[in-house]
């Protein structure tokens, strides 16, 4: 048996499962705070089957639904330190997990840039994840997660889908070049997701599983927020898709590391917070305080659910750099819920945490002050380079 295979197995029976009441003690400050708490409810075939009929992997997804098991894997990308089996090898072939860790090497240089921060593609990614699972609730006949944002034209038809055309364009390129070896559109876009997430600096490293079946049906309308939506309708939305209140809250955070293209073409680039590209609490703080650097653009739909009385105190409990692993945790445990909307067999589903990259626990931007400059207005010009990630050189005026 190899090396590699042995260490994942200990990894995910040892240390995914570890510290599972931490998560309780942030649901228990968020109730304290007169929250929602996270998100409970059962997805799939998890609703009706009993526990004596789960397998191992059902057992772990219902653990992680039900709000007690570990969203994240911090440290099983070691399993492959013996390094990569050639695509197509018996040694391949014989761990359902290679293939991915061979998409994770060729995605992950593609999402940062030279700063180290993730790139625009990154956030399409993340946001096309989201707007293929999301076309799911319980009372529409959607099937979610299931690739049909990409596999139609979706993308490129659907207002709410502006921007998204090249991220789309990329999944369909990886799909491609991987479907015979087994892999799913709906897996390789929610795979490039959290890819996407953990390759942004502070990002989670979320747990994934696969498994999905595509389906080429363009998912219902009307079951996407809006940029203008108020409390009431987004907390409903997500509501009908089994997510809390205070779930809403920790998947808003996503927008640290965003930039607006399209709700005001003018200040196209302006981020969401002063550390785009970067997966920190700053969007939380910032999107609170009136007096936030000027290129900070709040989405009137996110200032809707950071004052409304329902969310505000988990907001707020965000809203500090030492709140970092538990947002990221509740980011991560909600995500994966988002992550298996619509998917009806969760129980056959096959987890390959270890594929996905090491997480960047810390980063010092190397162009702070010229960030800094960009932020306060005096820098349009790097604008294209934030977009990519890459430095702003300290000569640029
Ligand atoms: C109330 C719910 C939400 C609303 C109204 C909303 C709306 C938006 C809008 C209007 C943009 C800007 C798109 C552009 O101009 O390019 C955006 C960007 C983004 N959203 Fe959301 N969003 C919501 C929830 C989420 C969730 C749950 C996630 C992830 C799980 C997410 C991830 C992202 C990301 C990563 C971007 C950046 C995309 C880019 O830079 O290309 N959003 N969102």
């Amino acid at each position: 048996m190899r090396a590699s295979f042995l260490l994942a197995v200990v990894c995910t029976a040892g240390f995914t499962t570890a510290f599972p009441g931490m998560d309780k003690t942030m649901s228990e400050i968020q109730a304290r705070q007169g929250g929602s708490g996270p998100s409970t409810a059962l997805l799939g075939d998890l609703v009706h089957l009993s526990d004596r009929q789960l397998t191992r992997t059902g057992r772990e997804i219902k653990a992680i639904l039900r709000g007690t098991g570990n969203p994240q894997d911090l440290i099983s990308h070691a399993s492959y330190f013996l390094g990569t089996p050639p695509l197509g090898s018996w040694l391949c072939n014989i761990d359902t997990c290679c293939v991915w860790k061979h998409i994770a090497d060729e995605m992950a240089p593609a999402l940062t840039g030279t700063a180290g921060r993730c790139n625009d593609l990154a956030r399409a990614l993340i946001r096309l994840a989201f707007h293929d699972a999301g076309t799911w609730d319980i009372h529409s006949d959607g099937t979610g997660a299931d690739g049909s944002i990409a596999l139609t034209d979706e993308c490129d038809r659907t207002p709410e889908n502006r921007g998204l055309g090249t991220a789309c364009d990329q999944v369909r390129t990886w799909h491609a070049k991987y479907a015979s070896h087994g892999v799913s559109m709906a897996d390789v876009i929610q795979f490039a997701a959290q890819v996407a997430t953990v390759v942004c600096p502070l990002g989670p490293r979320i747990r994934f599983f696969a498994g999905r079946k595509d389906v080429a049906v363009a998912g219902p309308r009307g079951l996407l927020p809006g940029p203008f939506d108020d409390a009431d309708r987004i907390i409903d939305m997500f509501a009908n898709k089994t997510i809390s209140a205070d779930g809403v809250v920790a998947l808003l955070g996503a927008h640290s590391a965003s930039q607006q293209h399209s709700i005001d073409v003018d200040r196209a680039g302006d981020p969401q917070d002063s550390t785009p590209g970067v997966w920190d609490t700053e969007y939380f703080s910032e999107t609170l305080d009136d007096d936030a650097p000027a290129r900070v653009f709040k989405f009137q739909s996110d200032l809707n659910i950071a004052n409304d009385p329902r969310t505000h105190a988990t907001w707020r409990s965000y809203a500090d750099p030492s709140a970092q692993s538990s947002w990221n945790k509740a980011y991560a445990a909600e995500y994966i819920r988002v992550s298996l909307l619509g998917v009806p067999e969760l129980n056959s589903m096959t987890e390959c945490s270890r594929a996905l990259p090491p997480s960047r626990g810390s980063f010092d931007a190397p162009d702070q002050s010229q960030l800094d400059r960009f932020m306060q207005g005096l820098l349009d010009t790097a604008t294209d380079l934030l977009f990519n990630g890459d430095v702003i050189p300290a000569d640029l005026q």
